[in-house]
C-alpha cells in the first residue's frame, strides 16, 4: 500500500470547516486505500505562543474530531507528533541542510512573521516548514495530502529530501503533495477573497465544527455575497457565492451544477438556509461523537498511546538510518 501522511494542528479547541473539507474528508477517502499516518502536530503549535493546559485540552480534542470525522485509529496510524522524539531529532539534521535563505522565502512564514514582528517572532517558527520536512520524510511517505496553504512546504520536502540523499546516499523516499483543486482553499465567510484560518483575527467569518448549531447557521445566513443576485458559480466576479456554493457541494455530495439549478430565480435567503441545514446536521453528529469521546478521555489517551507506539516503530528505523548515514556514532 502506497504511504500516506499528513497533520494538523491543535491550536484551537475546534478545527473549521476548511481543515474538514480541504484535509479531513480526503484523509476519511484516502485511508481505505494507503497506509495512513495523520499527526496532531502540537510541536508545530508551538511556534507560537499556547497556554500549556489549553494546548493538551486542544491536543485531545483534535484527536476525538479526527475521529469523529471518520478517521479509523485501528485503520490508520493517529498519533501526537511530541510522542515520537524522532520528529525533533531528524528536524534538528534537516535544518543544518536548509538554506537561511530558502527558509526566509517561506510565504507562511513570511505572513506570520510580518505580522508578529521581528522581535515576537521565534527562531521555531522559522525552522517550522523543516520540522514539517521531517515529519513527512520519517515515515517514507509517498503521498501528502493538503491544502494549497502547504504546497510550498511540500516543495521544501521534496528539496532537502533529493539534496540529503545526494549528499549521504539514497535515505529518503521523495514525497508528493495531493492537493484536491476544487477544494484546496475554503474562503472565510465575512471575507472571501482570503483563507478561512482558525487563526483569523474575527471569528465571523469562520465556521467552526463544534460550534452549536444555531452559531453556524447565523454565521451561514450573514456570510458576504454580492448584490448581484443569482446563485452562480463565478469565483472572480461573485467570490462569497463561489465559497459558499464549494462548500455546499462538498457537505451535501451534490453537483455545483446540480445546486445551481435548484436554486435557480431564488434568494440568497433560500440558498443560505439550504446550506445551514446541511452543515448543522452533519457538524451536529460530529460534534455529539466528539463529546462523547471527550467523556472518557483516559480511554483517548490509551488509543494515542497504542498508536504512537506505532509511529515510532516506523519513524525510529528512518532516523537511525539518516544518522548513520550522517556519521554519527551508534551508542552501543
Ligand atoms: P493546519 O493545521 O494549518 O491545517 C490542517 C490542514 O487543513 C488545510 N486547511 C485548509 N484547506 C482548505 N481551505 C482552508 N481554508 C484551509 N485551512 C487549512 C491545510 O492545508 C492542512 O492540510 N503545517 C501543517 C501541518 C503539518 C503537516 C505536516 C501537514 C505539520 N506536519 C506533515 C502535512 C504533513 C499545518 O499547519 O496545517
Amino acid at each position: 500500500k502506497t504511504r500516506l501522511y499528513s497533520g494538523m494542528q491543535p491550536s484551537a479547541d475546534s478545527l473549521q470547516i476548511g481543515n474538514y473539507i480541504g484535509a479531513l474528508l480526503n484523509w476519511k477517502k484516502l485511508q481505505q486505500t494507503h497506509d495512513a499516518f495523520f499527526s496532531i502536530v502540537d510541536l508545530h503549535a508551538i511556534t507560537v505562543a499556547q497556554d500549556p493546559a489549553k494546548l493538551r485540552e486542544n491536543t485531545r480534542a483534535t484527536a476525538a474530531q479526527y475521529i469523529a470525522a471518520g478517521i479509523d485509529p485501528s485503520a490508520s496510524t493517529l498519533y501526537v507528533q511530541s510522542h515520537v522524539a524522532a520528529h525533533a531529532q531528524l528536524a534538528w539534521a534537516l535544518n543544518t541542510l536548509t538554506g537561511f535563505g530558502e527558509a526566509s522565502r517561506m510565504t507562511q512564514f513570511k505572513d506570520k512573521s510580518l505580522k508578529q514582528g521581528a522581535d515576537a517572532t521565534t527562531v521555531g517558527l522559522f525552522a517550522y516548514p523543516v520540522l514539517m520536512a521531517a515529519d513527512i520524510l520519517l515515515f517514507q511517505t509517498e503521498i501528502v495530502p493538503v491544502g494549497e496553504d502547504q504546497r510550498q512546504h511540500v516543495e521544501l520536502t521534496r528539496d532537502l529530501a533529493a539534496r540529503f540523499n545526494s549528499r549521504f546516499g539514497d535515505t529518503f523516499t521523495i514525497p508528493e503533495a495531493s492537493i484536491i483543486r476544487d477544494t484546496a482553499k475554503i474562503y472565510d465567510l465575512q471575507n472571501p477573497t482570503s483563507k478561512m484560518s482558525k487563526s483569523a483575527e474575527s471569528h465571523a467569518g469562520v465556521i467552526w465544527m463544534l460550534d452549536e448549531p444555531k452559531v453556524t447557521a447565523k454565521k451561514i445566513m450573514r456570510a458576504v455575497t454580492d448584490a448581484e443576485g443569482g446563485v452562480v458559480f463565478d469565483r472572480e466576479n461573485k467570490p462569497g457565492v463561489a465559497n459558499l456554493l464549494t462548500i455546499y457541494s462538498v457537505m451535501a455530495e451534490r453537483s455545483i451544477q446540480s445546486l445551481e439549478d435548484e436554486y435557480a430565480g431564488k434568494g440568497y435567503g433560500d440558498f443560505k438556509k439550504g446550506l445551514a441545514e446541511v452543515v448543522t446536521e452533519t457538524f451536529g453528529t460530529i460534534r455529539g461523537r466528539v463529546l462523547e469521546l471527550l467523556d472518557d478521555p483516559a480511554e483517548l489517551d490509551r488509543l494515542l498511546a497504542a498508536n504512537a507506539d506505532r509511529a515510532a516503530a516506523v519513524a525510529d528505523v528512518t532516523l537511525a538510518g539518516a544518522f548513520d548515514r550522517m556519521g554519527f556514532l551508534a551508542r552501543r
